[in-house]
């Protein structure tokens, strides 16, 4: 009787566990309704349009599951804006133009830092630009080099003697010149990779070969920017004023920072995200194709021309800024599609232009830089850079077609920037091609999620789509997100 009675204990037991199970999985079900059941859409077999429309859906899916905080952009060490401080190097001579470019970028309040003037300036409050200091006096050290300039001495001191203020809780030194335009999320981003607990010394080299090889492939270009972790910093401190008494004849301040470093043992830490744009002319070419890292900053703003050829140089910056501001990790990401109806290979520089040429070129081309832009040795040709480039198209009609950013805004309902690009108006060129021309167009519309954690996935380019529209239509449209599975750009024929 006894094991009778506990076997319907156990029965009446299981029962019940059953239907406790039943009511929890039903009550879940019911409170995950609105959760998107994926599988279906993928079932459909779909016409084009309605496939575009559907990996649309898919993607706000996707992304509304995630919801993670905006600002979270680190990867492995929480490194935020706060923990960096920018020491600028300025002239007094110079200063009522290049603040300007500082105004662009300076976030007054959120970004940290000093400008360091060899004279006192005149200055007004509330101008938004960082607090301005005089550097230390170096007379005392010698300076040999005869091209350059003893204020060298001066702006190789610009990191340590921003240490020395003994700012609290800083990982890192930035150091930048008075015409360098720094992306600040980028270089957070950047800067987010390296442990700052450790010696580094991050940067870029230059565009030049020829700079590369007179100064050293090992050197961070000091207009580009560079940064300085802070036990690294504390190192420097120690010896840099006896490291620069030992080369006198160096002619500016980054290369005594880099001697400085070689006798510390410590290597550049290469970001091609930094640019000291050694170049003149236009850097439509290098900006087109940009490589596959956040852009961090643009140097030499006053030797090439404006980036928006209808605006001055400085309203070219706070324009671009606008799509900064939109999605600063996707500023000038290159995406590369086809519009198979007409034969035009479409090359994207997101936030700032759409280059639209007839005929197809490959990727491998594309990513590959246009020289719109002459070398720092003018008289150098294109073996003096230190990366690949192509030639301008010299027939007229493989010339691209330029559509500027001229309008962006957030669409807050369907979460897309929405961005116009408008044609600028050059004279096209005369071809005979029976291809449609690009002329057609007076703008093209991109849309595209703000992805401001992108940089934790691998390096990729984004991917571009020309969306359904009527012929006829004066505006292109073109989606661009993150590649769906097994996305690529190609033309399909
Ligand atoms: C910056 O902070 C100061 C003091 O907290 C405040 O007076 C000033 O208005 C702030 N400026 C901006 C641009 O937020
Ligand atoms: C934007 O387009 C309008 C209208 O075509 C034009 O007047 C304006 O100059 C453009 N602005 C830029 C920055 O391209
Ligand atoms: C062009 O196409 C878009 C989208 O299909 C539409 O909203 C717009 O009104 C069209 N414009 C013209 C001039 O047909």
């Amino acid at each position: 009787m006894h094991s009778s009675s506990k076997k319907r204990t156990i029965t009446w037991l299981i029962l019940i566990m059953i239907v406790l199970y039943i009511l929890y999985s039903s009550n879940f079900l019911l409170l995950s309704k609105d959760k998107p059941d994926c599988s279906t859409f993928k079932k459909l077999d779909a016409t084009t349009e309605e496939q575009l429309e559907m990996s649309e859906k898919e993607d706000e899916d996707q992304e509304d599951e995630k919801e993670l905080p905006l600002d979270q952009l680190s990867q492995r060490q929480d490194t935020k804006l706060e923990h960096i401080v920018f020491g600028i190097a300025a002239s007094s001579n110079l200063w009522d133009i290049r603040k300007e470019y500082i105004k662009v970028w300076w976030k007054p309040n959120q970004t940290r830092g000093v400008v360091w003037l060899d004279s006192k300036v005149r200055s007004e409050a509330n101008e938004g630009l960082p607090e301005i200091r005089i550097s230390g006096d170096t007379t005392k050290f010698k300076y040999t080099n005869r091209q350059g300039q003893r204020s060298a001495l001066r702006i190789s001191r610009v990191v340590t003697e921003t240490m020395k203020l003994g700012m609290k809780d800083v990982r890192w030194f930035m150091m930048g010149d008075d015409d360098t335009v720094f992306v600040v999320d980028n270089l957070v981003r950047i800067l987010s990779k390296y442990d700052h607990t450790q010696f580094f010394y991050v940067g870029s080299s230059s565009e030049s070969h020829v700079q590369n090889i007179h100064f050293s492939y090992a050197m961070a270009y000091g207009g580009g920017g560079f940064a300085i972790s802070y036990p690294l910093a504390k190192e420097l401190a120690k010896m840099q004023d006896r490291c620069m008494q030992r080369y006198p004849g160096l002619y500016g301040s980054d290369d005594r920072m880099q001697a400085c470093m070689a006798e510390l043992g410590v290597p550049l830490s290469k970001e091609p995200g930094f640019h000291q744009y050694d170049v003149y002319g236009d850097l439509l070419g290098l900006l087109g194709a940009h490589p596959v890292t956040p852009l961090v900053t643009l140097h030499h703003l006053d030797v090439v021309q404006p980036i928006f050829p209808m605006l001055n140089r400085v309203q070219s910056l706070q324009h671009l800024m606008k799509s900064v501001k939109q999605d600063s990790g996707s500023i000038m990401q290159q995406s590369i599609c086809y519009d198979k109806n007409r034969y035009w290979s479409i090359s994207i520089s997101w936030g700032f232009v759409v280059q639209v040429t007839r005929g197809v070129l490959s990727p491998r081309e594309l990513e590959m830089p246009t020289r719109t832009f002459l070398n720092w040795y003018k008289r150098a040709d294109y073996t003096a850079y230190s990366f690949n480039t192509r030639p301008v198209a010299k027939n007229p009609c493989q010339k691209a077609f330029l559509f500027y950013m001229n309008r962006t805004r957030y669409d807050p309902i369907k979460k897309q920037i929405i961005g116009t690009y408008s044609r600028y108006k050059s004279k096209p060129p005369h071809c005979t091609w029976r291809v449609d021309s690009p002329e057609d167009l007076d703008s093209i519309i991109v849309s595209k999620r703000p992805d401001p954690l992108r940089w934790q996935r691998s390096p990729r380019r984004d991917c571009c789509r020309v969306l359904p529209a009527r012929r006829k239509n004066s505006s292109m449209y073109i989606w661009v997100g993150s590649c769906r599975e097994g996305e690529i750009s190609e033309l399909s024929l």
